[in-house]
């Protein structure tokens, strides 16, 4: 049974309201095709407008997760500069930047989390080159590279420009020491519960139905409360069509003919080699996004020309059977 979601709902949609105002213009220099522009329904999700009717949650109440002997209320949730830390022993000490931000820099952890693993509709931080933070920092500041479409709330360009290069280096530095965790299971799946999008990712329905899974990959929360609540040990469920990770497997070992073999720049297992970030167990709907947004032209920094070259010759199927591949290999 999925818990209702309400009160979450309600306490993520102010800030974004005000991270979407500030992502509005951005746009994919060039025009996906038709295949693309039907994955972009769960590769970007878009949060519906919020309910204007719905009743409006106690911001006070006191919130818990299993295991942690902190309390946070939904009014913490609604402060973009302090991120709820359930397990502070879980991560390093984070630097003033990471865990308060400095006006009008948001908090990293407060959508990246404290641990650095990320959500969906981030992306996970921990683990990766410090010189790979900084360069992607700067590609978001200059505009070569975008988060999505203009209509998705990103707030990640905004943040770009208001972090100054001090912070932007004790940012770097803390999340390219944590060590990245197992977070996402992936699941070969026929048929997958029907969703709808709310917080950002695709949310099961209440009535429990099903559907095909057909050419996308779902990747969602088994319990959406704790979700919403940051807990910061529980992860995500990827279902991805049946078949999916031996074809990935082989792409990322073989290539695809036009396409080189992903582990001759993303190192044996994908766990990254110098600066070519690690993909090993991090979100498909990320991976997916991302070899997106090279394809379209919403990465053009330089160092991502390969990449761009790269996504141009993977079909959609070969996409998410190659993110179902390096979502479900140990980081
Ligand atoms: C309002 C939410 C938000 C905040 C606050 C935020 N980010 Fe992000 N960040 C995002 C999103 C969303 C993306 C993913 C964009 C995409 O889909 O390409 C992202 C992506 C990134 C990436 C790219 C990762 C990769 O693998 O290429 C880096 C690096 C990054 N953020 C660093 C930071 C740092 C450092 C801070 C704090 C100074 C920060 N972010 C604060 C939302 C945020
Ligand atoms: C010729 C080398 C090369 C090959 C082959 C290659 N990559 Fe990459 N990849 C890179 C580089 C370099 C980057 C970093 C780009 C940047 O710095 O902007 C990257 C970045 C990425 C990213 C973004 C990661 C993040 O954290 O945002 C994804 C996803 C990705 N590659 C997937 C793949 C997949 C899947 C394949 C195989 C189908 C592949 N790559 C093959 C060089 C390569």
């Amino acid at each position: 049974m999925h818990k209702p979601a309400a009160p979450a709902l309600f306490f993520v949609g102010i800030p974004f309201v005000i991270v979407c105002a500030l992502a509005f213009g951005q746009s994919l220099p060039i025009h996906p095709d038709p295949e693309i522009r039907a994955a972009m329904a769960w590769a970007f999700p878009l949060n519906p407008p919020p309910d204007q009717h719905a009743s409006k949650p106690d911001m006070h109440k006191p919130l818990h997760v299993p295991g942690s002997t902190r309390t946070y209320t939904l009014a913490d949730y609604d402060d973009m500069f302090g991120a709820p830390d359930w397990f502070p022993r879980d991560h390093p000490p984070m630097p003033h930047i990471v865990a308060h931000g400095r006006k009008p820099a948001w908090a990293c952890a407060y959508c990246h989390l404290p641990t650095g693993q990320g959500r969906p509709e981030n992306a996970p931080l921990a683990g990766l080159p410090a010189s790979y933070i900084i360069e992607q920092v700067n590609a978001f500041r200059s505009g070569e590279r975008v988060s999505g479409r203009p209509e998705t709330a990103k707030g990640m360009p905004a943040e770009a420009r208001n972090v100054t290069d001090g912070d932007l280096k004790l940012a770097a530095g803390y999340f390219s020491g944590l060590h990245y965790k197992p977070w996402t299971r992936v699941i070969e799946a026929a048929t997958v519960p029907k969703t709808h999008v709310a917080h950002w990712m695709l949310v099961p329905n209440a009535d429990g139905a099903r559907e095909p899974i057909g050419n996308r990959i779902i990747e969602t929360s088994t319990d959406m409360a704790r979700t919403e609540l940051r807990d910061t040990r529980f992860g995500f469920v990827a279902y991805v069509p049946p078949g999916s990770i031996a074809r990935g497997a082989a792409i990322a070992s073989q290539g695809t003919g036009a396409a080189a073999a992903c582990e001759s720049c993303h190192g044996a297992d994908l766990r990254g080699t110098g600066t070519i970030p690690p993909l090993a167990g991090r979100s498909p709907t990320y991976i997916v996004r991302e070899l997106i947004l090279f394809r379209t032209g919403g990465r053009a920094n330089a160092a991502a020309e390969p990449m761009r070259q790269e996504a141009s010759h993977l079909t959609l199927k070969d996409m998410i059977a190659v993110a179902a591949y390096a979502a479900s290999r140990k980081p």
